[in-house]
């Protein structure tokens, strides 16, 4: 059966560990689209000697490969940024659409999570989840993830960055970041994992339901 569970909401809000949490639950397999922007970000810094360039990240985003999404420094500071920039991009995002779209196509379930799996990439994914938290705490969560990495940053500077990833993400024309209409809002601010993991399971249960009634009947 497909099934397919959107997560889309600000960096740092915990749909990264949701999505990981519900797919091991559930069986389903998981893609953190974010990786895909980073990938493509990270490759243009370095074709770039640093320098990002608009047009080479679109040619990078149509060569994307597995193995891409795996090299290392995906997750540091720059590469975020550079993540963010080449995602305003239209033939950036066009490039990433297909893949997508195939990887939740697949038998079995899938979970995406990232900024318009729910508007651009699943519009009918059966179960539909924007997660949110509130920028302090979004702050300190991924202070405690970059301190812990050995990176030298301050609170004051992880708070910068997201508000201004935030901004981009929620203020570029292409695809940007917004809770459809039919998403559940999942505010994590005052909840510890499990207990936002619980309420996206119930959520994922209730939608399965529907599924399930709607092949058999
Ligand atoms: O989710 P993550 O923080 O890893 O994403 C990095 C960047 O990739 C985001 O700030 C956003 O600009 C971009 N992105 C996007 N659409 C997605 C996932 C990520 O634009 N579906």
């Amino acid at each position: 059966m497909k099934f397919v569970v959107a997560i889309d909401g600000p960096a740092a809000a915990g749909k990264g560990t949701i999505a990981k949490a519900v797919a091991a639950r559930f069986g389903f397999a998981h893609l953190d689209t974010g990786l895909l922007y980073r990938a493509v970000g990270k490759k243009a810094l370095d074709r770039g000697h640093g320098m990002l360039d608009g047009g080479v990240a679109a040619l990078i985003a149509g060569e994307l490969t597995a193995a891409d999404l795996e090299a290392e420094g995906l997750r540091g500071a720059m590469v975020t940024r550079a993540a963010s920039k080449v995602a305003a991009i239209p033939e950036v995002r066009q490039a990433l659409l297909d893949f997508q779209r195939r990887f939740a196509a697949r038998a079995g379930g899938a979970v995406l999570d990232g900024r318009d799996i729910a508007t651009v990439i699943c519009p009918q994914a059966d179960a539909k989840l924007f997660v949110i938290a509130s920028d302090q705490t979004r702050a300190r969560r991924r202070l405690s993830e970059l301190l812990k990495r050995g990176e030298d940053v301050t609170f004051d500077q992880v708070l910068a960055d997201l508000r201004s990833r935030d901004a981009r993400d929620a203020g570029r024309d292409a695809a940007p970041m917004r809770q459809a209409e039919d998403s559940h809002l999942l505010d994590t601010t005052e909840l510890a994992i499990d207990a936002a993991v619980d309420k996206a399971t119930r959520i994922i249960e209730q939608a399965l339901d529907r599924a399930r009634k709607r092949i058999s009947g």
